[in-house]
């Protein structure tokens, strides 16, 4: 039987997955975003060229290839013209190319002003949101409240709009939210409105389709469909982090819903994960680095929101949320990302279990975000070696392949690549699987 594959960040995002979703994408027909919205940043890079998607599957820059935004995703208007002039100016015309489902919630601006509002409220509690309207528009979709792409063609769109509106506006003033001085990039919400009320003109130049049929009869006529997750596991709504997590289901069973596709349809599980850890935004990390390694990996590893230029935070990996993630997700094939970052370390460390008050444990707690979490480290020698110019597997140093041979230990998981720069020629297999 024809089946989805899909591919899911493994730790708490920017894993590389646009990277490694663009470099697979010549051996699939159809790419699939299913969560998030644009929350997400997903880089690309070659031929000298750097494109950052936040909508957009990551399949988009081949343009034969059909790439598809699934119900389970969510579009603000404005930001998807942007995106959408950007490839433009790339030579890209995504029109072409690119399918939306009907069934896709919309953000509004008034949902981004909600998002400030909250976190505003919560204070020193605050989720270090992206403020792009995530939260509360999934809020309105569960609530039974949304509007969804399909919307856009109705007669009483503006009416509904404005409904929906005056209720964020209601909610905000509750919060003692400022909305007067309140602006999206820049701008005040009304001048902002009036974009995005023209970006929905955009939107309807696009085939909006009822996605859950299409894929599904790609898939039966024989076409090889990859399914693209946002975020990543560990910022899942029932298994991240809560409540310092997004609002999506980011692992492989939001492929069913996000997408329309029975689980029996379900391949091969591709998990993302860098050969450290980071994080953007509040919430747990155990791993994470306060001191000088802390910041060579930043800086070398150019660790800044994609989305939001925020520094991530950065430390060494965590074998039990990898562990936990490959469980979770049925990883098939893991894909390792940026070892190229620490060529000059002496030691690499990695995290095999956790240390809760005098107790040793390999699972992730219940509290997770109450406890103090410490790591038991392993350390295993560096390689010290420039990974420039390697083309294969087995031409990496010694130490760098022991450190693979451990990810693979302690997770059960095979490695079916080694990423080593930013560039989507620099991927090294390990198993022939994939090429
Ligand atoms: P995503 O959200 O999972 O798609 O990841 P991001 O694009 O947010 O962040 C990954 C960053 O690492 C981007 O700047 C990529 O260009 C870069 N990157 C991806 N793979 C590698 C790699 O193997 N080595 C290095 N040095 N950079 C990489
Ligand atoms: P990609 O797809 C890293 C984080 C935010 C914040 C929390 C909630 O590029 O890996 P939200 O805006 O969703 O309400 O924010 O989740 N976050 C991400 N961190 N990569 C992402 O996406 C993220 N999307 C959301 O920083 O802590
Ligand atoms: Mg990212």
């Amino acid at each position: 039987m024809n089946k989805i594959d899909v591919l899911i960040g493994l730790q708490w995002g920017d894993e590389g997955k646009g990277k490694i979703v663009d470099m697979l994408t010549p051996g699939y027909d159809v790419i699939a975003r299913f969560n998030g919205g644009p929350n997400a940043g997903h880089t690309i890079e070659f031929a000298g060229m750097k494109h950052v998607l936040h909508i957009i599957p990551s399949g988009i820059f081949h343009q034969e290839k059909i790439n598809l935004i699934g119900n389970g995703v969510l579009i603000e208007p404005r930001i998807f013209q942007t995106e959408i002039e950007g490839l433009a100016r790339k030579g890209v015309d995504a029109t072409k190319n690119l399918l939306i489902s009907k069934k896709t919630h919309l953000i509004l601006p008034s949902h981004r002003m909600l998002d400030a509002a909250n976190e505003q409220a919560k204070g020193a509690g605050k989720i270090g949101s992206t403020l792009k309207g995530i939260g509360p528009a999934y809020t309105d979709k569960v609530a039974r409240n949304g509007m969804r792409v399909g919307d856009i063609l109705s007669d009483d769109f503006k009416e509904r709009y404005n409904a929906l509106k005056q209720s964020h506006i209601r909610t905000a003033k509750s919060l003692q939210f400022d909305i007067d001085s309140f602006q999206i990039d820049g701008r005040s919400m009304q001048e902002y409105e009036q974009e995005w009320l023209h970006s929905i003109e955009l939107l309807k130049q696009f085939q909006l389709v009822n996605s859950e049929y299409f894929i599904n009869q790609c898939v039966k006529k024989g076409m090889k469909v990859l399914a693209e997750g946002a975020q990543a596991m560990m910022l899942d709504i029932d298994f991240g982090t809560y409540p310092f997590v997004t609002s999506s289901s980011t692992t492989a069973a939001g492929v069913c819903t996000g997408l329309g596709v029975a689980p029996q349809l379900i391949g091969k599980v591709f998990g993302v994960t860098k050969a450290y850890c980071t994080r953007v935004g509040a919430g747990p990390f155990p791993t994470e680095l306060f001191d000088e390694t802390g910041r060579r990996l930043c800086e070398v590893g150019h660790e800044y929101g994609a989305t939001t230029g925020r520094p991530r935070r950065c430390g060494w990996i965590d074998l039990p949320a990898l562990r936990y993630a490959c469980m979770v997700n049925g990883v098939t094939d893991l894909f390792v990302t940026k070892p190229d970052v620490m060529n000059d370390f002496d030691q690499i460390g990695m995290c095999v279990a956790y240390d809760i008050d005098g107790t040793t444990t390999d699972e992730i707690p219940y509290e997770y975000c109450t406890k103090t979490i410490r790591p038991v480290l392993k350390n295993l020698p560096g390689w010290k070696t420039d990974l420039t110019g390697t083309t294969s597997y087995a031409d990496l140093p010694a130490q760098l392949r022991a450190c693979m041979d451990e990810i693979e230990h302690q997770t059960g998981v095979a490695i079916a690549a080694v990423s080593i720069s930013p560039d989507r020629k620099d991927v090294l297999f390990k198993t022939a699987l994939m090429q």
